[in-house]
């Protein structure tokens, strides 16, 4: 057990820190384009605000939270997902009060109870999107390019959009009605947990990934037959933009998502290639929410990417970047008299802004290049002790193999000669 992480956890170890630092930069430089700023709220909040913000009939709240008690026996809840937990921190800090809309980015740990896959994980990561005070088509548009750009900038192809529009509390309940009324006969025959669903959240049974529960769905009334006239209005006019902006868009009147705060649109990219995980993003539109927990009638829109499956795909396209570790200098002393002088070396390298390391392990001079090889690094400072006593160094350049014995006051200025050649 010591030697084990929890079941469905991972560790990002060195040899793969490179690939998670790179999409995070792409993260960072696509929300500065598109001119969303970061927000980092807790890891963990009070239980309340995922039971009323996600929706107590929803799998995250019903089977997989992290809820605890903490020692002053309030409830808490790892954050499964981030979105109530940016309108909990956006109506705390009063973010309504600046100029609207309110456009944030996250990138994060979540954790949800799940059965452990490849591609599906206990901790994950995700980077989001939370656009807040407005609510016309076109900021759908604009984080739906968002989110298709970001993919797009990493080299990603052969992605899915796939789009629906799930209504609003006035056009919905008469779907609901429709629903329950075609699933009716066919209850007995689906499973458990769309018989739950039939009376609950009949719209989850269309998702549902049990093959006899889609079977039976085959031919189920849409929800663009009941859509309001706002509500219709407001998913052509997101189809005209993502048109006008060349966005590829499929339609899917099944795409429901796992969280009952969505309103109106919602969106999903998937990537085949990944199977049974195959949902790279997904977002949709939640005016209720910022109400529902609290503040005033205020719309959103937001997705969330998972950062795990999106270097599971720039693998299988051979997208991921060379990652190098190489280093400016490497610090050799050659006999442990001279390993102070290797350190006041190593200290004013770095200083002068060079990334240098040293030897700390008394290793023989072949041990020590073959070392120094490994980074690579691109010159090696062999200190000696006949090089101590005359207060010199002796310089190899790696890649070319010359050495010269060079006074230790002209080192800097040799790398930095040798670094510009
Ligand atoms: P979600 O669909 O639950 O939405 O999650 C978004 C993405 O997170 C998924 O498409 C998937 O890539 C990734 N993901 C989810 N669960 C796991 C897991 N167990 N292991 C690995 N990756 C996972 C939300 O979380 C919403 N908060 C998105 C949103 C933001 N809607 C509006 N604003």
């Amino acid at each position: 057990m010591l030697t084990t992480g929890p079941r469905g956890t991972r560790d990002i170890l060195p040899d793969s820190s490179g690939y998670w630092q790179y999409v995070e930069q792409v993260i960072r430089q696509v929300c500065r384009n598109f001119a969303y700023q970061e927000i980092r709220t807790p890891v963990f909040e009070h239980t309340e605000l995922f039971l009323r913000g996600i929706g107590e009939t929803t799998d995250i709240v019903e089977k997989e939270m992290y809820t605890f008690n903490d020692r002053g026996k309030r409830s808490i809840t790892l954050r499964p997902e981030n979105t109530a937990a940016v309108v909990r921190s956006y109506l705390e800090h009063k973010l309504y009060a600046g100029p609207q809309p309110v456009k944030l980015f996250y990138i994060g740990p979540m954790f949800r109870y799940d059965r452990p896959q490849a591609g599906r994980y206990r901790q994950f990561h995700q980077f989001g999107i939370e656009a807040l005070g407005a609510k016309g088509p076109a900021i759908d548009a604009e984080i739906i390019s968002l989110a298709v750009d970001f993919l797009n900038r990493l080299g990603l192809s052969d992605l899915r959009l796939l789009i629906n529009s799930v209504g609003c509390p006035e056009c919905r309940p008469v779907y609901r009605t429709k629903l329950q009324d075609f699933f009716r006969e066919k209850l007995p025959h689906l499973c458990p947990d769309c018989q739950s669903r039939y009376d609950r959240n009949p719209m989850r049974i269309l998702d549902c990934k049990n093959e006899n529960c889609a079977e039976h769905s085959q031919g189920a009334p849409h929800m663009a037959e009941c859509l309001c006239d706002e509500c219709n209005s407001h998913f052509s006019g997101l189809k005209d933009l993502l048109t006008a902006a060349g966005i590829n868009f499929e339609l899917n009147p099944r795409l429901v998502r796992g969280l009952d705060y969505y309103t109106k649109t919602a969106f999903e990219i998937q990537y085949a290639p990944l199977g049974a995980q195959s949902a790279v993003c997904g977002g949709g539109r939640y005016d209720g929410l910022v109400a529902e927990c609290g503040g005033q009638p205020t719309p959103g829109i937001g997705f969330a990417v998972g950062i795990e499956r999106v270097l599971l795909a720039l693998e299988k396209q051979a997208l991921l970047p060379v990652l190098t570790n190489s280093i400016d200098a490497f610090i050799a002393p050659l006999a442990e008299a001279t390993q102070a002088k290797a350190f006041e070396i190593v200290t004013e390298l770095r200083k002068a802004g060079f990334t240098a390391d040293m030897d700390f392990m008394n290793r023989s001079l072949k041990a020590q290049m073959k070392y120094a090889n490994k980074y690579p690094a691109r010159f090696v400072v062999l200190i000696g002790e006949d090089e101590l006593r005359q207060n010199k160094v002796m310089l190899k350049n790696m890649e070319t193999g010359n050495q010269e014995l060079i006074d230790k006051t002209s080192l800097i200025h040799m790398i930095t000669e040798g670094m510009e050649k």
